[in-house]
């Protein structure tokens, strides 16, 4: 696994992000607090235009905020150069898209070896990294296959294989069940959580509540505002109450 500080993974207080459009501010993101500890399993939902992707920025150092504090791993982004952004995306962030973004000349393993190459890892231990992550995902049987060969779920786990292969502290995965069924959405969910199980930490966003549900905690984004989703547990069962009404959330921003 991958090394751990002290510090919690994600830290961010009151982050806003705003564009400026002939003049006229857009504020997208409201003052936006947010903890996520080493080990976690947090879902992100809102529906489209909610600020999810923006928010995805900010978290995988693709972007920066424009007023706020955030830290990953104690380490705080806001103001950094794009250089050091690049290093802490590479280090620390295994990305996820819904599109799975592989190379389709290329096998799953030379796929998966990608990430490891920029690092400048020699051959031997970039392959065996990378043989490992697709063992990892339920793919050590399909190692050779190209993008055509493998089905949307075979695919998407390739892509998971990839962001494996670096070791980072975090997933960050965009809507990764957006291209697939729903069966085969699930099953991708499940090798998810198992992922977690084993100590991997996963930031997932989505505009599926259902989907949701597979983390082992939510929050909400509505409007650029970030709302902590509470889960009532009756006799071990984890009930839902919908996000719609509004009364079980909680605004992170005052916890
Ligand atoms: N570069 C930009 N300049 C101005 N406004 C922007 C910019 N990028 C995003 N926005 C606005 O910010 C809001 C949030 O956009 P964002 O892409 O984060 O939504 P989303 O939740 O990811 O939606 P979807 O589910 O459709 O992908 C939208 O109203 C969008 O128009
Ligand atoms: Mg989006």
């Amino acid at each position: 696994m991958s090394m751990h500080t002290n510090a919690p993974l994600i830290e961010m207080s009151n982050v806003t992000k705003f564009y400026m459009m002939a003049r006229e501010k857009t504020t997208v993101l409201h003052e936006v607090s947010l903890k996520v500890a080493h080990g976690d399993f947090l879902a992100i939902v809102g529906p489209s235009g909610s600020g999810k992707s923006t928010l995805m920025n900010i978290i995988g150092c693709l972007d920066l905020p424009s007023e706020g504090s955030y830290k990953l791993e104690g380490m705080e982004v806001t103001g950094q150069s794009d250089n050091k952004l690049a290093e802490m995306r590479n280090k620390k962030i295994g990305f996820i898209f819904q599109g799975y973004h592989l190379l389709p000349k290329l096998t799953a393993l030379e796929n998966c070896e990608l990430p490891l190459i920029y690092r400048g890892l020699p051959g031997k231990e970039r392959r065996m990294r990378a043989m490992d992550a697709l063992e990892r995902v339920g793919l050590g049987q399909r190692m050779h296959h190209r993008q055509n060969e493998l089905s949307g779920g075979q695919q998407q786990r390739v892509a998971i294989a990839r962001a494996l292969a670096t070791n980072p502290p975090m997933l960050l995965a965009d809507e990764p069940t957006g291209a697939l069924d729903s069966k085969t959405g699930m099953e991708v969910l499940s090798m998810m959580e198992e992922l977690n199980r084993t100590g991997q930490t996963i930031v997932l966003i989505t505009h599926d509540m259902e989907v949701a549900k597979r983390a082992s905690r939510t929050v909400i984004i509505r409007d650029g505002v970030l709302t902590e989703h509470v889960r009532e547990r009756r006799d071990g069962d984890e009930t839902y109450t919908g996000p719609q009404d509004g009364s079980q959330e909680r605004i992170v921003q005052q916890a």
